[in-house]
């Protein structure tokens, strides 16, 4: 009895033990909390996302109804400011949708029904109702974007504004 040694390495490893298993508890809890958050966040995300849907009625965000192509008469320009465009029904009925930026360094360009011309605020470049530059410093006519009828309903795609070096007569759309 006299003889039995106890081993002081025996004692010290009780606590690493305790400290590495409640580690790996935690560890774990921390990852079930963030599963458990990623699956809540994708339950909410899915949620909130519209449905798809099969109504030819309802439109994708960037496909803006303009109207009926009878609304507009020829050698007129009607603004959409919701979708940053005016729609231009030209002396043949040809529609065509441009951006009222600038392109000289993008000014706001309103119509002047009185020119019949955009005139921009900014360093008087001006253009012409097919968006041509008839005065710079504007390098370039407005940007278009591309016009489709359906129903007989003017619709205009404000996903991407075409860039054009001069007016060419397939851009406009006719009924
Ligand atoms: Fe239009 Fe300069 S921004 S002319």
């Amino acid at each position: 009895m006299s003889g039995q040694k106890i081993n002081p390495t025996v004692d010290s490893t009780q606590p690493i033990q305790s400290h590495s298993r409640r580690g790996l508890l935690n560890g774990l809890w921390l990852a079930l909390s963030g599963l458990a958050l990623a699956e809540i966040a994708w339950l909410v995300g899915s949620f909130l996302k519209p449905l798809q849907s099969t109504d030819s009625s309802v439109q994708p965000a960037d496909i803006i109804d303009a109207g009926p192509a009878e609304r507009f008469v020829p050698n007129s320009v009607t603004a959409f400011p919701p979708g940053r465009f005016y729609l231009a029904c030209l002396e043949d009925g040809g529609f065509l949708a441009l951006s009222r930026r600038c392109t000289h360094l993008g000014c706001t360009v309103p119509w002047s029904p009185e020119k019949m011309q955009f005139v921009c605020p900014c360093h008087a470049s001006v253009f012409d109702i097919r968006g041509e530059v008839v005065q710079s410093p504007a390098p370039r006519p407005l940007d278009r974007f591309a016009v489709y009828i359906e129903n007989n309903r003017v619709k205009v795609n404000i996903g991407k504004p075409i860039r054009r070096s001069a007016f060419g007569e397939a851009e406009a759309t006719y009924k």
